[in-house]
């Protein structure tokens, strides 16, 4: 590990590792994204508060458990801390006590901590330096999870636990009751009333527990208790800790659907779309059932696109079973990334006439093509995947992150021109599988196993079965930079995986990420029908010339590692600037590998790493005070770097784009050359300083423009020109001291749903109202009305403040506080202060 990491474009050596789903808060979507909000009425629960039975005529409940739960850390060595777990002979003898008292709703747990769910513990851990050498070649767990005392090292903050008060009545009596889980990180125990109901040792894969047996329905309390260990990783990078995703409670008929039991399939063509449904049934009736089911497709406008009659029905006792169904939609409109219209199936079953259970099931109608000449079509129009890879993680709440959060995060995403999105290297959210299909995101979804033990199939299996009627979904990924992808073991490995993909999905294809062995003679690239280039797309037209025709993505692309708002290397700082020049060995700039892929027919587009700053694997520099990568185009808050517009002008070409670099701030720098870059795509570019022009230039095309400035305070201006018309400016002014705080939000209204959240942007302005870009102010902030401050940030990777709490420093004049709904109608204020500078305050209104 060097501590020098930095050289312009030379290798170094670094610390590398060899609205419309559940969860969506309709209004607080739609500002970002009308289309969803409009169509966010599935049968679904809702984020906020714990809903009650669902406001249509479903006989099914569902409620979704994010209020009342209580939690307290565990121990993963002492086992007197850890709620007697394991303390006794009899763990396991008789189910009922499983594990320790604290899974009975006789416990005390009055001391233990009101949390929210979604929920990360590791977020609001302090920092600590790694404990011990880490042997060479070894990933660096405290690297790994950006230096949060959590892990193996820490037993004492590794394993936590919940608890919550069901809602379950007398109504539940004799029906199917299970609790479904999006994912929770990880080793999760799930008890309900002293017995071991289920759990998941993944920490990405969503799971069910079926909870039917262990409930009182006579009135008696009803308590599920979690035991979640997170010592050990899955991943080189942070991971947070504990109930990070939604929980939802399912109570349904003893005849019903199970969870992920319906699955469309359709095909288009020339007069209209096939529709083949898949539904599966259970009886959890000790006697056999007979009924009917029948589905309606509900079109994007609402009208019934087409329906079937009932069709007779009958399980055994105890029993499965599964129908299929083919349906014909006439002149169907096709989802796309520019039109993503989506339909739903109502799915309907009856006993003696009476719809006893209904679920509805979005998908999309549309053709995806990966043709390894020309690219990748949707519909059959070429569309070239211009993408992000990232972790989910973000300021002030980790993994925890509100589906408000996501929906602006991809609305971020896409201003920047981004069209898909790769999960790396694990499934995601529904909740973000759902924004997807909204808004037109296309997405890779990445199993987190690479191997063949039951365990990674398991996963595997989730992860389809939960997602496959996502029309966003285009690739499954079964691997990344596995050890043993370029030998005959990864081959068979990935095969067996591919098989089972398309066993329980044929209409996708898969592909896997590889960073070396697409040359070996045999390689897991040979087991995927897309080939997936981590970094190397200088490569990919030799290896094509000896895989003529096999599809190629460029999984992993560029690299360049900045920090937002820094213009000049600080190695004993830890600061990188935000030119498109420093990169890490493996990696290229942003103009290198997108000037290579967009002049290449045949690769069907790539996937930058990353969007957004991530905790954890702090690049360039391995150690603390780094915690986070630098490799985002955006950083943790989202706040844009400015390689976010060298790939907005390319990304969005026809849109004319100018974006100035650096800031015009420097003090100790009169007459000192500055070197100034201009990104855009405007066809010339003008620059001016103080209002005497510096001389045009002509913009390559995918490239930037740069000019040697000596330094004289002012505005510095760029103009942009197409055919000799100005078409875009952009300027940097030197600003003053700080002397203001301003506040601002995308919305000010937001729903009182508990759960929609604003990112408020905090700026730190001179006496003129601009930002002052060097600026790092500790800013204090307070919240009045029903709302809560759930985290805060400042996008500096080397900033270890706490990301809970009311005190923030700007970093390089900005800030970010996220406000979330409490849950109740009305007004809230938020106030930012900082000594010597006037406050601000904003207003935010939460509507019922
Ligand atoms: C890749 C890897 C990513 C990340 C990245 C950093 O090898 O797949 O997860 O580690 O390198 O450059």
């Amino acid at each position: 590990m060097s501590h020098d990491p930095i050289r312009q474009g030379a290798p170094w050596t670094a610390n590398r590792r060899a609205a419309l789903a559940m969860g969506l808060t309709t209004a607080g979507l739609a500002a970002t994204h009308p289309a969803l909000a409009a169509t966010a009425a599935r049968g679904g629960g809702k984020e906020g508060k714990n809903a009650g039975p669902d406001a249509g005529a479903s006989p099914r409940r569902r409620v979704r458990l994010a209020e009342g739960w209580r939690f307290h850390l565990g121990h993963a060595a002492d086992m007197a801390k850890d709620f007697d777990y394991g303390q006794w002979q009899r763990t396991y003898a008789k189910p009922g006590l499983d594990g320790s008292p604290a899974t009975l709703a006789t416990f005390d747990d009055r001391d233990w901590t009101p949390v929210r769910v979604p929920h990360d513990w590791a977020v609001g851990l302090p920092y600590a330096a790694p404990i011990g050498p880490v042997p060479k070649d070894e990933e660096d767990s405290a690297a790994a999870h950006g230096f949060r005392a959590i892990g193996r090292d820490y037993p004492e903050n590794s394993v936590g636990w919940y608890r919550l008060a069901l809602p379950i009545s007398k109504a539940d009596k004799g029906r199917a009751v299970w609790l479904e889980f999006d994912g929770v990180f990880r080793n999760c125990k799930v008890f309900v009333n002293g017995y071991e109901a289920g759990g998941s040792a993944s920490g990405y894969a969503p799971f069910r527990v079926d909870i039917t047996d262990f409930l009182d329905t006579d009135g008696g309390p009803n308590q599920l208790a979690l035991r979640v260990d997170a010592s050990l990783g899955e991943g080189w990078f942070y991971e947070g800790a504990g109930i990070y995703r939604h929980v939802d409670l399912v109570s349904a008929a003893p005849l019903h659907v199970p969870q992920w039991g319906t699955w469309v399939r359709s095909t288009p063509d020339a007069t209209g779309a096939s529709l083949a449904i898949e539904t599966r049934f259970a009886n959890i009736g000790e006697q056999a059932a007979t009924g009917a089911v029948r589905h309606r497709v509900i079109a994007p406008d609402g009208s019934i696109a087409a329906q079937t009659g009932p069709r007779p029905l009958a399980l055994a006792a105890l029993g499965e079973a599964s129908q299929d169904e083919s349906l014909r939609v006439a002149a169907p409109h096709l989802w796309s990334p520019k039109t993503p219209v989506l339909y739903t199936l109502e799915t309907e079953v009856l006993v003696e006439g009476q719809v006893v259970d209904r679920v509805a099931t979005r998908f999309g109608i549309r053709t995806l093509t990966f043709d390894g000449n020309r690219g990748f079509f949707v519909n059959g129009e070429p569309v070239k995947l211009l993408g992000v890879c990232n972790h989910q993680d973000h300021a002030g709440v980790g993994t925890a992150i509100p589906d408000a959060l996501h929906a602006w995060r991809v609305a971020q995403t896409q201003s920047m021109g981004a069209n898909a999105w790769r999960s790396a290297h694990n499934p995601v959210s529904q909740a973000l599988l759902d924004i997807a299909d909204a808004t037109g995101l296309m997405m890779i979804a990445e199993n987190r196993l690479n191997t063949t033990n039951p365990e990674a199939f398991g996963e595997l299996d989730r992860l389809i079965r939960s997602s496959r009627n996502h029309p966003s979904i285009i690739l499954w990924s079964v691997g990344n930079e596995e050890g043993h992808q370029a030998s005959e073991r990864g081959r068979h490995i990935s095969a067996r995986l591919v098989a089972r993909c398309k066993e329980l999905d044929p209409t996708r294809l898969t592909t896997q990420a590889m960073d070396r062995g697409w040359n070996e003679p045999v390689n897991a690239g040979d087991a995927v029908d897309v080939v997936g280039f981590n970094y190397h797309s200088e490569k990919i037209a030799d290896w094509h010339t000896r895989h003529p025709g096999k599809p190629v993505i460029g999984t992993e692309t560029g690299s360049t590692v900045y920090t937002r708002g820094a213009y000049v290397n600080d190695a004993s700082a830890h600061v990188v600037r935000a030119y498109d020049t420093e990169y890490p060995r493996w990696a290229s700039t942003a103009e290198a590998w997108w000037s290579i892929v967009t002049r290449d027919p045949s690769i069907a587009g790539g996937f930058i790493w990353t969007g957004f700053d991530y905790r954890g694997e702090p690049t360039p520099y391995p150690t603390l005070p780094s915690v986070s990568s630098y490799f985002g185009a955006m950083d943790l808050c989202g706040f844009p770097k400015d390689n976010y517009f060298y790939y907005r002008a390319w990304w969005r070409r026809n849109e004319p784009l100018v974006h100035l670099l650096p800031h015009w701030n420097w003090e100790e720098g009169e007459g000192k050359p500055v070197k100034v870059w201009v990104h855009g795509n405007c066809g010339e570019v003008e620059l001016l300083l103080n209002g005497r022009s510096l001389g045009r230039k002509a913009m390559a095309e995918n490239g930037h423009l740069v000019w040697q400035v000596p330094y004289a305070p002012g505005t510095l201006e760029a103009r942009g020109f197409n055919a000799g018309k100005l078409a875009a400016q952009d300027r940097r002014v030197t600003a003053g001291k700080p002397a203001a705080l301003r506040l601002l939000a995308d919305r000010k209204r937001l729903s009182a749903d508990g759960a929609d959240t604003a990112p408020v942007r905090v700026e730190v302005l001179d006496a003129h109202g601009i930002v002052v870009p060097t600026a790092d102010t500790p800013i204090s902030f307070a919240l009045a009305g029903p709302a809560r401050l759930i985290g805060l940030g400042n996008g500096n990777p080397t900033s270890t403040e706490p990301d809970k709490g009311t005190q923030r420093r700007a970093f390089n004049g900005l800030a970010q506080a996220l406000v979330q709904s409490a849950g109740t109608p009305g007004a809230s204020r938020l106030t930012a202060s900082a000594p010597g500078l006037r406050p601000a305050s904003l207003d935010l209104f939460f509507h019922a």
